[in-house]
């Protein structure tokens, strides 16, 4: 997170505050330390804050430092990070704002991996820079000193495209520099990042304009993109550098971000991960295309600029307004995030659904699909690709999928898919699920899919995010905000918004008409049976509290429509009360965990009255059979086969019953948490986004 006020006169203690609330908004995406540099009393030194753990304990440390809060400045720089570690435990040295030095004349923040890193530290020490820390990032910072040293009177935007090209990897950065007070830089490439821009005037421009490098002429005239120089070359055995000569840049008219004609401020940039903490301050923002180099100038203009010129790449970004309300990421009068976004489904789901199911004729629209509903029906392959929850739901909807649309439905992890990297045609359609949109190994297999000339879609909930733009179609689940690592209320509205995509491409099939028409009217009952279902909480709080809470494993059986149930109920149980939990197929039962049963462990089944119902009573058997007493999630009172431990949730279309039968698991692996004491928004090891490989 990054905040600039330029021209508008702010304390220290307010800019500070604003820190650490942009921190405590983006926490969820990874929380096991975190920092801030600011401005020191000269303005030519920063003040760095770090700590170990949540950004509570750095606000706590930011509080009791002896610094002068009432200190103004008119304009001021500032960056921050919350981080999940990848090279470096979480340690105060670990911790971003990483530094070129020991007078931080550069800092940097960094989400995402270096490739390279190893090559640019070993390059970077043979010039006798000395690391303080284990981090990818630290080398950001050295390479920029390193640059500004050895080129006087390079300005920060040039200093920066050459310290960019030299990085490989993941990454979203922010740059400041005691050089260029006042400045900041920002760039991405895989990882998310945006800026939000607030001015007291009235903007002017809905965009900013890209500015490109002059192409570079082949001999036979034709123009072709900057190649990429590798910054060092050995020269006599002594490293070199190379590309200290400032390009030309191609800037007839540039229009930047300025608020009026013929003054640029005053305005106030955010720079951030997500839209989280911008939206308290302001709705204008900017996406950021991978690649991007944004600089917020010493006068105050945000300039977006590129190191290459591509032939197809547009030349403006715009200013978008976000629809998104404040009140979407507070947690309100409930205790948790994960609390409140459990019993919101009855809304989420309806959000999902608004303005795209007409109950009265029974047909979906899908705006965002129409113009590719004819290659998405004449499709060789449906291939669902997503990652933990994400899967799961592709997982749920496969069964539906095959039966409306009569196409080969694949699942895939999108690690394991790259992993493997398999064939892939041109007339497959490739569907990419993801709640953040920005998943490191979703939007690998993206690029994947995109080289192969497959159809790409999206389902994603936030807007704006790198897979919904990358995608050549999609739908966005419209869930709101998720802040709660474990994902609840994404996962039902993804399930709900594949159903409508299946529906949307079964729309001609007359032999279909009346399934289709069954499951619409499911739909329009849902969020009703969702909202029943939430009353078993009281409960299923009992339940953990007499059979669960002591326990260390548990399994989770379920077939046909339920076995992705079971695999996410069981995920939910691990994620936020660390307690072992396994989703299993019933039909595998017979062949390996049947071994574990006894009457001590805790099982839960899933009894749902459809077409399998019978096999489903079968695997209860053998479960009893071997003394274990399982605990069921039934449908009906009749498959409420041992009263004592059983709970029946409303019944739906056969299809649409795990939307209703993962709410007890949701709420089950809630109290485990909050009765053993964990803290259920953000587990320990895990992070909401995960934008690494
Ligand atoms: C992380 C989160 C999970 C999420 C998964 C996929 O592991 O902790 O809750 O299901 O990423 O995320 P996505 O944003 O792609 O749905």
């Amino acid at each position: 997170f990054g905040y600039i006020n330029y021209l508008v006169e702010r304390d220290r203690g307010s800019i500070l505050n604003t820190l650490v609330k942009g921190l405590k908004r983006l926490e969820y995406r990874g929380y096991d330390s975190a920092g801030i540099a600011v401005d020191g009393d000269e303005g030519q030194d920063f003040l760095l804050f770090k700590e170990v753990g949540k950004v509570n304990k750095l606000a706590e440390t930011v509080e009791k430092s002896n610094v002068d809060m009432s200190k103004k400045f008119k304009t001021h720089c500032a960056i921050s990070h919350t981080r999940w570690a990848t090279h470096g435990k979480p340690s105060p040295v670990n911790c971003h704002p990483q530094r070129s030095d020991p007078h931080s004349e550069f800092v940097v923040v960094h989400n995402g991996i270096f490739t390279n890193y190893r090559e640019l530290r070993t390059v970077l020490e043979s010039r006798n820079m000395a690391f303080e820390s284990e981090t990818d990032t630290e080398c950001v910072a050295k390479l920029c000193k390193l640059v500004y040293d050895s080129s006087p009177g390079i300005s920060f935007i040039e200093l920066a495209k050459i310290v960019i090209r030299e990085l490989e990897g993941a990454f979203a950065l922010l740059i400041k520099s005691s050089h260029y007070p006042g400045e900041v830089i920002a760039t991405r490439r895989g990882s998310p990042l945006l800026v939000g821009l607030k001015s007291s005037k009235k903007l002017k421009v809905d965009f900013v304009d890209v500015e490109f490098p002059e192409p570079s002429s082949d001999s036979d005239g034709k123009k072709s993109p900057t190649p990429l120089r590798p910054f060092f070359s050995e020269t006599n055995g002594e490293t070199m550098l190379r590309g200290d000569k400032p390009e030309l840049l191609h800037r007839p008219q540039s229009r930047a971000f300025v608020p009026e004609e013929g003054s640029p401020g005053p305005v106030e940039y955010f720079f951030a991960s997500d839209a989280t903490p911008i939206i308290e301050y302001t709705k204008r923002v900017m996406f950021m295309e991978d690649d991007d180099i944004a600089h917020v100038s010493s006068n105050g203009e945000l300039h977006v600029h590129r190191l290459r010129r591509d032939a197809n790449a547009s030349t403006t970004r715009a200013i978008e307004t976000l629809e998104m309300e404040i009140a979407s990421v507070m947690k309100g009068s409930f205790n948790h995030y994960m609390e409140k976004e459990i019993f919101e489904q009855p809304e989420s789901l309806m959000n999902t659904m608004r303005g795209r199911v007409n109950f009265a004729d029974g047909l979906v629209k899908l705006g965002g699909l129409e113009a590719y509903y004819d290659i998405m029906r004449r499709s060789r392959r449906l291939i669902f690709i997503a990652c933990g929850t994400s899967y799961h739901s592709c997982l749920a909807v496969r069964p539906t999928f095959e039966e409306l649309t009569g196409l080969p439905v694949v699942v895939e992890l999108a690690s394991d898919f790259m992993d493997r990297r398999p064939p892939l045609y041109r007339d497959d359609t490739v569907v990419f699920v993801s709640q953040s949109g920005e998943t490191a190994d979703t939007l690998s297999a993206l690029r994947y899919a995109l080289e192969h000339g497959a159809l790409t879609v999206g389902v994603v909930n936030v807007v704006g995010s790198s897979i919904s733009r990358q995608t050549h179609c999609g739908v966005h689940i419209n869930a709101g905000p998720e802040i709660c690592v474990a994902s609840t209320k994404a996962y039902t509205s993804q399930f709900v918004a594949l159903i409508l995509i299946a529906l949307y491409l079964s729309r001609d099939s007359v032999s279909r008409a009346e399934r289709r028409a069954a499951i619409i009217t499911g739909l329009g009952e849902l969020c009703e049976k969702a909202r029943e279902a939430l009353k078993l909480s009281s409960s299923l709080k009992q339940l953990v509290q007499e059979r669960l809470l002591q326990e260390k494993n548990m399994l989770v059986i379920g077939r046909g429509y339920h076995y992705a149930t079971a695999m996410e109920g069981a995920l939910k149980v691990k994620e936020i009360s660390y307690m072992h939990a396994e989703g299993i197929m019933a039909g595998e039962l017979k062949h390996g965990t049947l071994a574990l049963v006894d009457k001590d462990i805790p099982i839960v089944m899933f009894m749902s009255d459809d077409s399998n119902v019978h096999k489903t009573k079968n695997a209860y058997e053998q479960v009893v059979a071997r003394g274990g007493r399982p605990i069921l999630i039934a449908n009906d009172e009749s498959l409420a086969l041992q009263k004592s431990s059983a709970f029946v949730v409303p019944k739906t279309v056969d299809c649409l019953q795990g939307i209703i039968n993962v709410i007890p698991m949701q709420i089950i692996a809630y109290w485990l948490a909050v009765l053993r004491g964990y803290d259920v928004d953000q587990p320990r090891n895990l992070a909401k986004s995960v934008t690494v490989e």
